[in-house]
């Protein structure tokens, strides 16, 4: 494992049980990601992409494999961690951009992005005004969701996503419903990040997006595909 290996995930793989079927949602998929990387993850719909984002940002269990995140074995290792460790990985290392943004429709632009802070040590206004000026919502600041175009919405979902100081953000789908124009935007935005020395992956059904990532998984029924 190289030095400045972020991700490092070996053998992983997620078996759902239906009835008295199996379902391989992911099938031994082994991989590395390097801080600063930008990998794109591509594939059918129902491959298991979004499962194995899941899985690589501690947000659901393997049933079987590895995954070690920023030097720390979280699964696969000799003991298991705790919730509480968990929770500490997921807030010390991750950035989640969710492709149906989950912005709360009740709380404004500066609220939502102040929101995972709100669980341990609150984030201030400054870094929230840091956040919106690299995405250039600063003027959306006390506005609601629901008067947001779709690509400030995204642009919100980013910032929430950096709030913490991530050192991976993780993104399924972040131009799911994006035109061409704010699609080059959220590629300039994510490939900016991965200036910071932040690894960024994410799930794409944009082939142009995929293609301007460092590296391009390919997943067909739960594993990597390689041509
Ligand atoms: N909680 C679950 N219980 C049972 N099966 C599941 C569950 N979640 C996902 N699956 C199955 O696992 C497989 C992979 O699903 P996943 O959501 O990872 O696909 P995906 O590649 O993200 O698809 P899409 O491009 O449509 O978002 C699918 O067959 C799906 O039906
Ligand atoms: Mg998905």
């Amino acid at each position: 494992m190289a030095n400045n290996t972020v991700i490092s995930a070996g053998n992983l793989s997620k078996i759902y049980k239906r009835g008295s079927e199996e379902v391989r949602a992911v099938d031994g998929v082994s991989f590395e990601a390097a801080a600063g990387e930008l990998v794109s993850i591509i594939g059918p719909s129902g491959s298991g992409k979004t499962t194995l984002l899941n899985m690589i940002g501690c947000l659901d269990n393997p049933t079987s494999g590895s995954l070690s995140v920023g030097g720390r074995q979280v699964f696969g290792g000799h003991k298991e961690l705790s919730e509480k460790e968990l929770t500490a990985v997921r807030r010390e290392m991750f950035g989640y951009v969710f492709q149906k943004f989950y912005l709360i429709p009740t709380l404004t632009v500066e609220e939502n992005i102040l929101l995972p802070g709100a669980f341990y040590k609150a984030p201030g206004a400054k870094a929230a005004r840091d956040v919106m000026g690299l995405l250039g919502i600063e003027k959306r600041s006390g506005h609601l969701p629901g008067e947001l175009s779709g690509g400030e919405m995204q642009r919100v979902a980013i910032a929430r996503a950096l709030i913490n100081g991530p050192k991976v953000v993780l993104a399924d789908e972040p131009t799911g419903s994006l035109d061409s124009r704010r699609t080059e935007e959220i590629k300039g935005i994510l490939r900016d990040l991965t200036r910071q020395g932040i690894t960024v992956v994410m799930v794409t059904h944009n082939l142009d997006l995929a293609r301007s990532a460092d590296r391009i998984l390919e997943i067909r029924d739960g594993k990597i595909h390689t041509p």
